[in-house]
């Protein structure tokens, strides 16, 4: 089948994404407080090579030419995320007018190549003096993240108008407060209850927030996902999966859709108790205008008597033979399709984004161009299965490849590229790969409609 962007139709939102932390660099330029991830990555051991985002990609500096380069490209749609501690340096309190003043200069800047800023409000860097204070487990950050959220609208949502309230709750939760992989490095069940509660909070007030002061403003947030498959045909193995399931891809999302958490399917969320007041039901649902899907593989879980809680562990690629990427997360496309379903059935949304979707392969250079035709073949693939989804009747209404340019992937540092432009960090050069003239051409077919 061939393809392009036109089968999508004139309306659909092409664009690409990136986080603050990954890319802007400037990490103690004009006034920026510190946060959890400046902190983290200096601690030994941490991350890929002790490696930091201390310059990343140096978009702090550099905004202007990525924001031309990417104009060029025909990249209409610009999803990125503010930095709560450039803006709020101690995370509440003195508003620092030159964190304000960078992302007037990004967002003008975007408006003038005629790109639409998509702005996430938190993607992972929370303020560290707040982390100090208990951070996500403290549930006074509903209010901490209120007034920031607040300040955000009020300052930005005159020209901005597509806003994400979190970058995929399950993953900083899980990632930052039980396994301690990544920032702040806490580990265990209490802090990862408490942070579940408090951020499935922030998500639903975030929004209400949004909607007060920006009542014209499309308001969505973004959740990770896994296609979930048992093992084998077991019973045993199909309760496991429907158990990892239910962590992974239901417990943020269910009760935002007003559902509750998904109890039923997890019995350890029934543990969530100590923290859930008298009528925090209603307030963890608001009714957004898209929810943003972020798939990038499947997972085959089958039932295990040595892990506690989840009873279920995950059988790694390496031990099936398929081909990964090198985040070693299998390339399995049909993924996607089965999430956008999965999604498409909470009615109360009224349309999905998929605000991330890429992967990180081994780029090589040679004679100045990056032939990497593995992630032009990934993107492809991934896109066939949303344009099925689509076809099929879901309202599936934009794609944004993670990422536009290499960054800092967290723990694992600078090794993954997921961008569709290289970076030679020594020099900052840029160079666009194959994959974003691919890119760039598969949309323009759509610009043109
Ligand atoms: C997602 C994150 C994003 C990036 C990609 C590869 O989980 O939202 O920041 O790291 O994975």
């Amino acid at each position: 089948m061939t393809f392009t962007g036109k089968d999508f139709g004139r309306d659909f939102k092409w664009g690409v994404a990136a986080a603050a932390y990954q890319t802007e660099g400037g990490w103690q330029a004009d006034g920026k407080g510190k946060s959890v991830w400046d902190v983290f990555t200096k601690v030994k051991g941490k991350i890929f090579e002790n490696q930091n985002g201390d310059i990343a990609c140096d978009f702090y500096a550099r905004y202007t030419r990525d924001l031309e380069l990417m104009a060029r490209l025909g990249i209409k749609n610009f999803r990125f995320s503010l930095s709560w501690s450039r803006i709020i340096p101690n995370g509440t309190g003195r508003v620092n007018p030159m964190g304000i003043e960078f992302y007037n200069r990004v967002i003008d800047t975007c408006l003038k190549h005629g790109i639409e800023p998509w702005i996430t409000l938190y993607h992972w860097d929370l303020p560290h003096e707040l982390e100090k204070r208990g951070g996500w487990t403290n549930r006074e950050i509903v209010n901490w993240f209120g007034d920031y959220v607040s300040l955000c609208a009020r300052y930005f949502g005159d020209r901005v108008k597509n806003w994400m309230i979190l970058n995929e709750p399950m993953v900083f939760t899980g990632a930052g407060y039980f396994l301690g992989v990544h920032a702040p490095g806490r580990k265990g069940l209490s802090s990862f209850l408490a942070s579940i509660h408090h951020a499935a909070l922030c998500q639903a007030e975030g929004g209400r927030i949004m909607r007060s002061v920006v009542n014209d403003a499309r308001i969505g947030t973004t959740f990770s996902c896994s296609y979930i498959q048992p093992y084998s045909d077991s019973g045993a193995d199909f309760l496991a999966a429907q158990r990892v399931d239910a962590l992974l891809n239901r417990t943020f999302v269910e009760p935002l859709a007003g559902l509750g958490y998904p109890v039923k399917d997890l019995k350890l969320l029934q543990r969530l108790e100590p923290w859930v007041k008298d009528g925090d039901e209603g307030k963890l649902a608001f009714k957004m205008d898209f929810v943003g899907v972020q798939n990038y593989t499947r997972e085959i879980v089958a039932r295990s008597v040595i892990t506690p809680l989840m009873w279920a562990k995950v059988i790694k690629p390496e031990k099936r033979n398929v081909e990964t990427t090198v985040m070693n997360w299998e390339v399995y496309p049909e993924s996607i399709y089965h999430m956008l379903r999965r999604f498409s059935k909470y009615s109360s949304f009224k349309e999905i984004i998929v605000s991330e979707s890429g992967a990180a392969f081994p780029d090589k250079l040679a004679d100045g161009r990056v032939h990497d035709d593995k992630r032009t073949e990934y993107l492809e693939n991934h896109l066939k299965q949303v344009l099925k989804a689509k076809q099929e009747g879901m309202n599936v209404n934009g794609y944004f490849v993670w990422s536009f340019t290499d960054n800092f992937e967290w723990a694992e540092g600078y090794k993954p590229r997921f961008g569709l432009v290289s970076i030679d960090y020594a020099t900052q050069e840029r160079i666009v790969k194959d994959s974003g003239y691919w890119y760039s051409s598969f949309i323009r077919e759509s610009n043109r409609l």
